[in-house]
């Protein structure tokens, strides 16, 4: 099936704002999508600024580089090697940096790329499809203590036991090859009184495998001390995440950088002490930043987002 192509960019103004963009700025879009905060990052920048794009999909990668402006650069690549790339580039420090994370929704949208469980499609689930193993390679060689680690872990499901011991009893009948025999297969092991209304009970094993499978997780942890490491005095770190265990890796990070030792209580402090105590190299910009009731009514999957914002400062 062909791509939907469409993604309505989530905290569009909000994040581009809490960039606070210089005309002549370096900035990274760390996850591109269908390019809809780096259209409005380019209209705001002079004809100096610069915007470098890291998507780890092709498709996404494919739409950026027919953007055809001198400023902007689009590079397949995962973020968590931000870094390196950067430095291919020549780009010793950058003035900005945004990461919004998960998926889009042209990948969601597209059968073929198996990230659906209401699209029958095969069980792909990678946001790079040019490496790395597929929903259906690890479904059929995981263990199942793996599997039930997974489920839970990056699921937060109740029954994932129940899960994983259904999968291994189906694969050993039949190879696991589509979303359909999956999501099935889940449903059939969640007992009907326990299901959420309104979702579909397959959510949480769908979004529990795709985050493993894409390391989600790891390389936002690799990825954050680089963002910082590579911002100027004043740089800012913009991070919109969809799900708690992102946004608590978030949260944690911008919190660490701000205060990253707790005043001891004898004053006043030694020499080593206070160099210690002045490794902060962030500060927390504004509140936690959620969409509005109007945003959610026209794009029902902002509904989990959340942004938050810090600001590179000079470790003394
Ligand atoms: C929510 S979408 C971004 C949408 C985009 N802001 C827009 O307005 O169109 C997330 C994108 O990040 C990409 N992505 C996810 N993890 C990534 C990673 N580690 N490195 C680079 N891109 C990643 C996905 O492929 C997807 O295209």
């Amino acid at each position: 099936m062909a791509e939907a192509g469409k993604h309505t960019t989530v905290l569009l103004q909000e994040a581009v704002e809490a960039l606070a963009l210089k005309p002549d700025g370096i900035y990274v879009d760390g996850t591109f999508g269908r390019g809809g905060h780096s259209r409005l990052i380019l209209e705001r920048l002079g004809k100096n600024g610069r915007l470098i794009a890291f998507d780890r999909d092709p498709a996404a990668c494919a739409v950026g580089r027919s953007f055809g402006d001198e400023r902007f650069c689009m590079v397949h690549s995962s973020y968590s090697r931000l870094q390196e790339v950067l430095r291919q580039l020549n780009i010793d420090q950058i003035d900005g940096v945004l990461l919004d994370l998960g998926v889009s929704s042209p990948q969601l949208e597209d059968a073929t790329r198996g990230f659906s469980f209401s699209m029958e499609g095969p069980l792909d689930m990678r946001m790079d499809t040019t490496e790395g193993q597929t929903a259906a390679q690890w479904l059929a060689s995981a263990s199942e203590v793996q599997l039930e680690e997974v489920i839970k872990e990056y699921g937060e499901e109740r029954f994932a036991k129940q899960i994983a011991r259904a999968i291994v009893k189906a694969r050993a009948r039949q190879p696991l090859v589509t979303t359909g025999q999956l999501a099935a297969i889940v449903a059939a092991a969640i007992p009907a009184r326990a299901r959420e209304p309104k979702q579909n009970p397959a959510t949480r094993t769908f979004q529990a495998i795709r985050i493993y499978l894409n390391q989600e997780l790891e390389r936002l942890s690799l990825a954050l001390p680089q963002c910082v490491e590579m911002l100027k005095t004043g740089g800012r770190l913009v991070v919109i995440s969809f799900h708690s265990l992102e946004d608590r890796i978030v949260k944690r990070f911008i919190r660490e950088g701000a205060n990253p030792d707790k005043l001891p209580k004898h004053l006043p402090l030694r020499a080593d002490e206070v160099r210690r105590f002045s490794r902060a190299n962030l500060q927390m910009v504004g509140k936690v930043v959620r969409p509005g009731v109007a945003e959610v009514e026209c794009n029902p999957r902002a509904r989990s987002a959340v942004m938050r914002v810090a600001e590179r400062i000079n470790t003394t």
